[in-house]
């Protein structure tokens, strides 16, 4: 068998064959199971789409209604898992506590049936239901505070922010950050989808498939940009300090957070939505300094990087929304893997209808036949 040319990052390697999404890097195009994210922004809701990203189809009226109930009503996180999270450290990031509390749900569902229609569907029903309340429970708790439970009454987005700020959020607040899980829930073969992938090719259990790729997407390369951003916005601090801040960071080849992206050589189509979401929040709870010195980083960036093909992604915009829906920064990753759970999902499940465990090769650089040197002698 022919050894392919080692390409550092795999960048430009098909890792699968997938229908679940499809980017166009060169036209800012991005489409879940072939529709335009921006028709979904507009007319579809978080759950409806992540029934489309991990049953391949829109659901008719009834599916909707049994799958929203279902996951209305597993919502609540078992006591055990609770009092372990109180264990954990309050200085503790919210995605080291979202990994072990994913894993941890795991020894309480520990029966594996994957050729089990009943038990894929009760792995995703638990997992898109319970991860927004550990993930609320977690910041409660780390103030010294009882979490809150989950609201049978209020939908999906609705609820993750009534229990988070401990009370029931604006209608507005409520859709512009449903319309952000929707733009975060699956991006093709990005690293922690990748690292999905892999993890589900063991055939290993849904909940250790979602552990290892929120571990995968905290880095501040993919998924913890956005928290980045923020803390770039507050030490740039005004309008008139990004252009020397930019030319600095590019002096020193540092990455400009939130820029980039591996597959979009334009605007990450995400960050044209999340800007507009950002402009209503402002429009309607007023305006926030910070996007002023976001767009004018935007522009200065343009100038500077724009012939690389480097522009916004999706996380440039996002922690501006996140924050002026009151979250604080370091909540936004744990909000991005709330999103992305349904794209790993319908990853999950395509993985296994088709399973080979990966196991690529390497490029060998090493040593042949070396001696072993007794310790006195080194
Ligand atoms: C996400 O894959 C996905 O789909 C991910 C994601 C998803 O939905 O799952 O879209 C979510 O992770 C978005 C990306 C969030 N990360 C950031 O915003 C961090 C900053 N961005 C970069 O680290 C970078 O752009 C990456 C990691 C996103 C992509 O990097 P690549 O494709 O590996 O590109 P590279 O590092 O090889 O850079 C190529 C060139 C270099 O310049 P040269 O050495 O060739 O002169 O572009 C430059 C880089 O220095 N460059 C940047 C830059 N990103 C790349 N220069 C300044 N600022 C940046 N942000």
């Amino acid at each position: 068998m022919s050894v392919c040319e080692f390409k550092p990052g795999l960048e430009g390697i098909p890792a699968a064959q997938s229908s679940i999404s499809f980017v166009d890097g060169q036209q800012g195009l991005l489409e879940y199971r072939g529709i335009r994210v921006e028709d979904l922004a507009q007319k579809s809701t978080f759950l409806e789409t992540s029934y489309l990203l991990i049953w391949g189809e829109l659901p008719t009226r009834e599916q909707l209604a049994a799958f929203e109930h279902e996951v209305r009503y597993h919502r609540r996180i078992k006591y055990r898992i609770r009092d372990m999270m109180k264990c954990f450290p309050e200085s503790g990031h919210p995605m080291d506590a979202l990994q072990a509390s994913a894993a941890a749900l795991g020894l309480f569902y520990s029966r594996r049936d994957l050729d089990n229609p009943a038990y894929i569907r009760d792995a995703v029903v638990r997992l898109l239901a319970k991860i927004p309340t550990m993930v609320a429970a977690f910041d409660l708790m780390r103030k010294g505070n009882d979490p809150v439970r989950p609201r049978d009454d209020l939908d999906y987005s609705a609820n993750f922010l009534y229990m988070l700020n401990e009370r029931e959020p604006d209608p507005l607040a409520a859709r512009i950050f449903d319309v952000c899980l929707m733009l975060h829930a699956e991006h093709t073969m990005n690293a922690s989808t990748f690292s999905a992938r892999v993890t589900a090719s063991t055939l290993t259990d849904p909940y250790a498939v979602v552990a290892s790729a929120v571990g995968t997407l905290g880095g501040p390369l993919h998924g913890g940009a956005n928290e980045e951003v923020i803390g770039m916005l507050e030490e740039i601090g005004s309008v008139e300090n990004v252009r020397p801040y930019i030319e600095e960071c590019l002096q020193r080849k540092a990455k400009i957070m939130g820029f980039g992206h591996r597959v979009y050589k334009v605007k990450d189509p995400r960050a044209t939505i999340l800007q507009n979401l950002a402009e209503q929040l402002f429009e309607k709870f007023g305006h926030d300094k910070y996007y002023d010195i976001a767009v004018e980083i935007e522009r200065v960036a343009e100038e500077k990087l724009s012939q690389k093909g480097i522009f916004p992604n999706v996380d440039f915009y996002s922690g501006l929304v996140y924050r002026k829906l009151g979250i604080p920064t370091d909540l936004f990753t744990p909000i991005f893997a709330i999103a992305r759970v349904a794209g790993w999902l319908a990853h999950w499940k395509e993985q296994l209808a088709e399973n080979r465990i990966f196991r690529p090769t390497q490029v060998y650089s090493g040593l042949h036949e070396a001696d072993y040197i007794p310790i006195e002698q080194r």
